[in-house]
């Protein structure tokens, strides 16, 4: 069997670096197309399509010392916001010692890692996203110095961050990224996401303003909702759903053609949330509050024929998308209409953004 690209190499006896520090940021990204339902080792069952944002953001910092004798797992420490955090070391570890196959690297050095949130992590949005490839890529980095290759490959970076949280993998590249085998995307694959660069002028920029519904800790992890999918009778109908869709958001990304772009992508959250409802047990993360606010925005919608729609994640906060073409005008109605629904009237103002970037320092 031909050996994956992607399992790293053995750091022989001399390292071409004993020590060092590696940071990223990396921004969180919301996907149009939804990931939901994975098999093996995070594959997913269905392809997906994101766009990645700017603001929502995690920068991570990696210092690793090599150490000549190998051993059997990981060594870490994990700082949160500059305060060692024991419930995330563990995730992390237990992440590591699992994929010391593909970074076989880990046996030979200690890591001091230390993570900060751009959003407050009660925000109740997701951060595995930014989280995860922040990390992966610091680890990509760390492993082509130990190894002295020139450049950071940024499509191992994604399958590392695959590995650890499935969106995680498209935040590394910049505007949409696509992950998982489709037949409208050459060159996709389930191992890792793929950059898109062919989207028309109007989506240049996109805003996605997050309303904060709930700031509370979901009460179904994302990885319990994956698994629920596994006996969901709907389970095969919705991947061929979400399969048919990349083929339509792909015209319409192309095409220009917004409202129906708008279209699939409400139908997509609401097919996501169909899935939890129809789970066994059933479950439900929208809440009055959700409703209201998508109910609002399709009614503003339609009295302003304004190319203005929602979206969500695994959660009750509701993404609003509309291009920058009308942002001013949006942003009044956001701020006075869904203002009121928000926790504290909070809002996270987003907007596309370019992708990761190599840090020296923390900026928050
Ligand atoms: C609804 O990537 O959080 O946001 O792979 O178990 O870490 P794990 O799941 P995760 O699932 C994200 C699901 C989603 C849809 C999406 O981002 O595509």
């Amino acid at each position: 069997m031909p050996r994956s690209r992607f399992v790293g190499r053995t750091i022989d006896s001399h390292p071409k670096k004993k020590s060092g520090t590696s940071a990223w940021r990396s921004p969180s990204n919301i996907a149009l197309v939804k990931y939901w339902g994975k098999h093996g080792r995070q594959l997913p069952r269905n392809p997906s399509i994101s766009m990645t944002l700017s603001r929502a953001f995690t920068e991570t910092m990696v210092q690793y010392e090599y150490q000549e004798y190998p051993s059997d797992s990981s060594h870490l420490e994990f700082y949160f916001e500059g305060k060692p955090n024991e419930a995330f070391r563990h995730r992390i570890k237990t992440f590591l010692d699992g994929h010391i196959d593909v970074m076989p690297f880990l046996k030979n050095v200690h890591l001091s890692i230390e993570s900060r949130n751009s959003f407050p992590h009660s925000a109740g949005i997701a951060s595995s996203a930014s989280s995860m490839s922040a990390l992966a890529l610091c680890l990509a980095s760390i492993e082509s110095e130990l190894l002295g290759t020139e450049e950071i490959d940024t499509t191992k970076a994604s399958y590392i961050s695959r590995l650890a949280s499935g969106s995680a993998c498209r935040s590394v590249f910049p505007e949409w990224a696509v992950w998982g085998q489709s037949s409208f995307y050459e060159g996709s694959d389930d191992q890792y996401a793929i950059p898109v660069g062919d989207y028309h002028e109007i989506y240049r920029d996109m805003h996605d303003d997050i309303l904060i519904i709930s700031d509370h800790e979901k009460s179904v992890s994302s990885s319990a909702g994956h698994k629920l999918m596994e006996d969901n009778i709907y389970a095969d109908a919705r991947f061929s759903q979400a399969r048919h869709r990349m083929g339509e958001i792909k015209e319409h990304l192309a095409s220009g053609e917004i409202m129906q772009f708008g279209k699939i992508v409400e139908d997509e959250a609401l097919s996501l949330h169909a899935m939890m409802m129809c789970s066994d047990p059933s479950f439900i993360l929208m809440t009055p509050k959700t409703l209201e606010a998508i109910q609002c925005i399709r009614a503003y919608r339609k009295e302003n024929e304004a190319p203005i729609f929602f979206t969500l994640d695994a959660g009750p906060n509701v993404h609003v998308l509309y291009p920058e073409s009308i942002a001013e005008e949006t942003q009044a109605f956001i701020q006075n209409t869904l203002g009121p629904l928000c926790v504290d009237g909070r809002i996270i103002k987003d907007q596309m953004g370019q992708g990761p970037t190599a840090i020296t320092e923390f900026s928050l």
